[in-house]
């Protein structure tokens, strides 16, 4: 009840704010123009091991979005930390956040986060991983089936080209407390129950990585391998776990000769790819992303209301949450040259030493 009353005040003061900041004339009311600058958005990223992501593209390009658009704005880590995870949020909430978005850890701790943010009064975005159960205003990410899907197509392409008969898949799956982990996985085993069921590919053994830990995927993929010495293919969810699988391969001089998949197009998975160890990942263009969220986030701040045009469904909350979802795309050796396009890696970073004339070879200068 109290909390009910408490936050109707905070959406009211909101919304008051939200129509002075539109509405009013600003000679009249000099508080108007100071709205503005009230405006505060807090940001939680979860990590910075699970994947490179976290700290070189979303941080860099939600932090060049609310430059741009001059709103005062706060960017933590939690370090794949829970508690730190809660603390941040509490602390952006009593330091004055209007808008709060999370990449959650899981959705226990993101469903509190969320819930209490919203008591008061602060509106939410999920970014890139829906909480579920939660209460977020907005969901901004990709096509995450999608992701899985061009995962699974990738490896069977791999493995087709290279002519390969009857394979052994080994799959290394995300932190089962990720629901994209959840998405991916329905996108890619979509693909490989088709080639499994008609006799075409073998199943082989199927694990959860918890917390995307690229160490323990390395010890699980050691021991998959140790079981299933005919492994022919890996799909492995994202570039950290796709790499944890070739270091394993490598020791057993089946890199190259095993296809193994990734997602993320990060530095390493890309110089893979080159390397002809791996066979492709997926390029989320991270900017399209941040600019979704940081434009919601903006307009949030300033009391306005979103416009997105899709909407998921919370299969835990039975909750239609607004969201915008972004198309990822394929990557393989032909297009690595489309990830540098895009301006999402450079050059420099991509073609060091040996890399160099690799780059070459692929169209890259
Ligand atoms: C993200 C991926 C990332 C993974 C590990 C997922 O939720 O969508 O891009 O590789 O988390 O951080």
């Amino acid at each position: 009840m109290r909390k009910g009353i408490l936050s109707l005040m905070a959406v009211g003061v909101l919304a008051t704010g939200g129509l002075t900041a539109c509405g009013d004339d600003k000679a009249d009311d000099p508080g108007s123009s100071g709205n503005a600058k009230k405006a505060k958005i807090g940001v939680i990223l979860p990590d910075s091991k699970s994947s490179a992501r976290w700290e070189t593209a979303d941080r860099k390009y939600l932090e060049q979005a609310f430059k741009t658009a001059g709103v005062d704005y706060e960017i933590q880590n939690a370090q794949n930390d829970k508690a730190a995870f809660q603390t941040i949020a509490e602390q952006m909430i009593t330091g004055g956040v209007n808008v709060l978005m999370i990449v959650n850890l899981d959705s226990g701790t993101g469903k509190a986060v969320l819930d209490k943010a919203k008591a008061a009064g602060v509106a939410t975005i999920d970014y890139d991983r829906l909480t579920l159960g939660g209460s977020a205003a907005y969901y901004v990410s990709f096509d995450n089936v999608a992701v899985g899907k061009l995962q699974g197509e990738g490896l069977v392409k791999c493995l087709t080209d290279a002519k390969v008969t009857k394979p052994v898949i080994a799959e290394l799956n995300g932190s089962q407390t990720d629901n994209n982990a959840t998405l991916f996985k329905q996108g890619y085993d979509g693909v490989l129950k088709a080639k499994y069921d008609s006799n075409e590919y073998v199943k082989g053994p199927d694990q959860w990585v918890a917390e995307w830990d690229n160490t323990t995927a390395g010890t699980t993929f050691e021991q998959m391998l140790t079981s299933t010495p005919t492994i022919a293919g890996v799909l492995a969810a994202n570039d950290g776990l796709g790499n944890a699988a070739i270091n394993v391969l490598k020791k057993q001089k089946l890199n190259g000769r095993v296809p193994v998949t990734g997602q993320d197009a990060t530095v390493q998975g890309l110089q893979n790819i080159l390397n002809g160890d791996q066979c492709m990942t997926v390029y989320k263009a991270v900017k399209q992303e941040a600019d979704a969220a940081a434009k919601l986030a903006i307009g949030l701040a300033k009391g306005e209301k979103g416009a997105t045009s899709q909407k998921v469904t919370d299969p835990e909350g039975k909750r239609e949450v607004d969201a915008v979802l972004l198309t990822p795309k394929s990557i393989t050796k032909d297009n690595v040259k489309d990830v540098i396009d895009d301006g999402y890696v450079t050059v420099a970073e991509l073609c060091t030493g040996d890399f160099a004339a690799k780059c070459a070879a692929a169209g890259i200068k």
